[in-house]
């Protein structure tokens, strides 16, 4: 069964066909809300959305392993992370969607794995592919054929947060390699990967980052606030919507 988990500008999916709300306990405290069951172009989803239901929850304090937890104890196999992140390149439009291969994780202070010899002895996991590579190919094939613009692949930077970067952390982080910024990508991934779950980002591109393009001056709030507040945000989550519906219908 396919896992949704919702970000910024996603809190809901109104196509989903709600059947029950469950809150699940989990060894390490509650999710971010109680896992919403439903059908998505007739199969059945549980979506969650990481930032709670009133998006309270600031992505440093977002309880990540009860999150990843609770989709996995009831029956989630594959999870399509939706969260939208900032553009480096500043050729590249707002309204893109990425879909990242590689992360480099700049968070610190996260619980960030399950092995933590108290509820699991210490392990260490392979992470040198952090997505799930078949999960990538079926959503980029879709989206390739729906969607004007796409990233096909991308290297996604997690970052602390909750403030947004300073033009000299995007220019490190462009000579890094990095292509999209965003908060909340890590320890989500490497969770599931704890857990042998297959999981694959989609990050809708929402503002450029921190010094380039249309952020050159300062970056506009409109964009990356609880609400995803303006036209080409709304625009491009009804694109993911599709694309996830899609994803879940061929699958
Ligand atoms: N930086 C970090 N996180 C983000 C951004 C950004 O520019 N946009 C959306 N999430």
């Amino acid at each position: 069964m396919f896992g949704i988990i919702g970000g910024t500008g996603l809190a809901s999916i109104q196509e989903l066909k709600v059947v029950k709300r469950e809150l699940i306990r989990t060894p390490y405290g509650e999710p971010s809300q109680p896992l919403i069951f439903g059908t998505l172009s007739g199969k059945n989803v549980v979506f969650l959305a990481r930032h709670g239901s009133g998006h309270t929850i600031p992505p440093h304090e977002i309880n990540y392993r009860a999150n990843i937890w609770a989709l996995q104890s009831v029956g989630v196999a594959k999870i399509i992370s939706v969260a939208t992140v900032g553009v480096i390149d500043d050729k590249v439009k707002p309204g893109t969607i990425c879909i990242p291969n590689q992360i480099i994780d700049y968070t610190y202070g996260r619980k960030n794995t399950y092995f933590d010899g108290a509820e699991m002895p210490v392990k260490h996991i392979d992470f040198t592919y952090p997505y799930d590579e078949p999960l990538r190919k079926v959503i980029i094939n879709i989206a390739q054929s729906s969607l004007n613009t796409l990233i096909a692949d991308g290297v996604y930077a997690a970052v602390q947060g909750p403030r947004l970067e300073t033009a000299a952390e995007i220019n490190r982080l462009e000579k890094d390699g990095v292509t999209i910024v965003g908060m909340t990508g890590m320890p989500e991934a490497v969770l599931a990967k704890e857990l042998n779950m297959a999981y694959a980002a989609v990050c809708p591109v929402v503002n450029h980052a921190a010094g380039r393009g249309q952020s050159k001056d300062a970056i506009s709030f409109s964009s990356i606030n609880e609400l995803c507040d303006n036209d080409v945000c709304r625009l491009m989550m009804t694109d993911v919507v599709k694309l996830i519906q899609e994803v879940v219908l061929k699958n």
